[in-house]
């Protein structure tokens, strides 16, 4: 189990590469990551190895589903050893709970926590959605309902992450994206932060992607990230 707070994303389209980037990277100095695409692609066994590798894996594949299926999904991606797991809070407050009850008989609990809104999703679209808070509003609503079923955390901007933690408290664990170091390439992040403002701002851990991925030296610019927030 590793303290860093980094949580580096494995946005890459297969295994190997992502393979190949692990093994640059050292399992005390950060976590990592699996999506959808990764996972889609090579399912199971590529959680497996890395955790195999003592590298503390969050599993991002955001359930929302009938209470029953995502308990069920829940319980097997903790069977897989993994760290984190989350769900759409939108998903409702009997959804959340089955899948905390579900975690709660593993042997191995992982951190569960929620999606509320996301990122990608402006005001016009959740008028769509016949949704009339603001986007703000329904963050917060959904973060505390969140909380009120039972999960550790949530997924936030850390633009976010000062006003949720002063609503949900110091435990209530906040992952955020959207982190920049200084001088650093935005790539299509619109509101960044860096990741020494994100800790401060309140952020438990920050997902990373492109500025370690990317990098010509993948673990100095991890080293250097954890050095700013150390
Ligand atoms: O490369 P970069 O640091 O921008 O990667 C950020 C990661 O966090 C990507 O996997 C992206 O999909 C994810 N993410 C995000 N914004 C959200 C939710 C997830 O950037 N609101």
């Amino acid at each position: 189990m590793s303290n860093s707070r980094v949580i580096v994303s494995l946005d890459f389209p297969d295994g190997k590469q992502a393979l190949d980037l692990c093994q640059k990277l050292d399992p005390a100095s950060c976590k990592l990551k699996i999506g959808k695409e990764l996972f889609t692609r090579e399912g199971p066994a590529l959680v497996e190895k890395l955790i195999a590798s003592d590298f503390d894996v969050f599993l991002d594949l955001k359930y929302h589903d009938i209470p029953n299926t995502v308990a069920s999904a829940c319980h097997a991606a903790a069977d897989l050893g993994v760290w984190m797991l989350n769900v759409h809070a939108s998903g409702g407050r009997t959804m959340m709970e089955a899948a905390c009850e579900a975690l709660d008989k593993t042997s191995h609990k992982p951190l569960l926590i929620a999606v509320t809104i996301l990122t990608s999703m402006s005001q016009e679209d959740l008028v769509e959605l016949g949704i009339t808070n603001s986007v703000e509003e329904q963050v917060i609503m959904l973060a505390n309902l969140a909380k009120a079923s039972g999960l550790n955390g949530v997924v936030c901007s850390a633009k976010e992450a000062s006003r949720l933690r002063t609503e949900l408290g110091e435990e209530f664990c906040l992952v955020t994206p959207g982190i920049r170091p200084a001088n650093t390439n935005s790539d299509d992040q619109k509101r960044i932060m860096t990741p020494a403002e994100a800790i401060n701002a309140g952020s438990h851990y920050l997902v990373i992607g492109r500025p370690i991925t990317k990098a010509d030296d993948p673990l100095s610019a991890l080293d250097a990230i954890n050095a700013s927030i150390n």
